[in-house]
């Protein structure tokens, strides 16, 4: 396991995913612990960009389950039909949400959160088994660019369940 963390000081998010991905890949090989693995990649990522929260949201007795996050304290459960996330659950798509207070049925976890992507992350089956969730106090904060990056992020996390 790789012990400390590289990040370009630049504004271009695109060289840091570049850069932060193959970290992560270091920073999980050789440990099998999921949840230990999940709170390290939301510590990256956290580190690497500041969001203002980044977490993991686990499919368990048919409700999506808190699990490794940073940021501050968040909703526990959230039912299928439910949020943003719920909504990623059900699409099994990449969800960008550039204003929440847009997003029909958004579950405010914070009031300083105002914009969020959330992704599915899929088992070996093709079914979702968890979806990752970063929130940002700024509107319109996610693109293209963090659908990619974050997306060969998770495919490291598939490689694991
Ligand atoms: N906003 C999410 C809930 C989780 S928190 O943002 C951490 C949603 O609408 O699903």
């Amino acid at each position: 396991m790789a012990e400390s963390l590289f990040v370009p000081q630049t504004a271009d998010r695109k060289r840091i995913y570049d850069e932060i991905t193959p970290q992560i890949a270091a920073l999980v090989e050789g440990e099998i612990d999921l949840t230990a693995n999940l709170a390290n990649i939301t510590a990256v990522l956290k580190e690497a960009f500041g969001f203002f929260w980044v977490g993991f949201y686990v499919v368990k007795e048919n409700q999506l389950v808190l699990s490794a996050f940073q940021g501050t304290i968040a909703c526990t459960r959230i039912d299928f039909d439910r949020g943003v996330c719920g909504h990623c659950y059900t699409t099994k798509e990449i969800i960008i949400v550039p204003n929440v207070e847009e997003f029909p049925g958004h579950i405010a976890c914070s009031s300083a959160s105002k914009s969020e992507i959330v992704l599915p992350v899929f088992d070996k089956d093709g079914a979702v088994t968890m979806v990752l969730d970063v929130d940002s106090d700024r509107l319109d904060d996610f693109s293209e660019i963090d659908a990619k990056g974050l997306g060969k992020i998770v495919r490291i996390i598939e490689k694991l369940i």
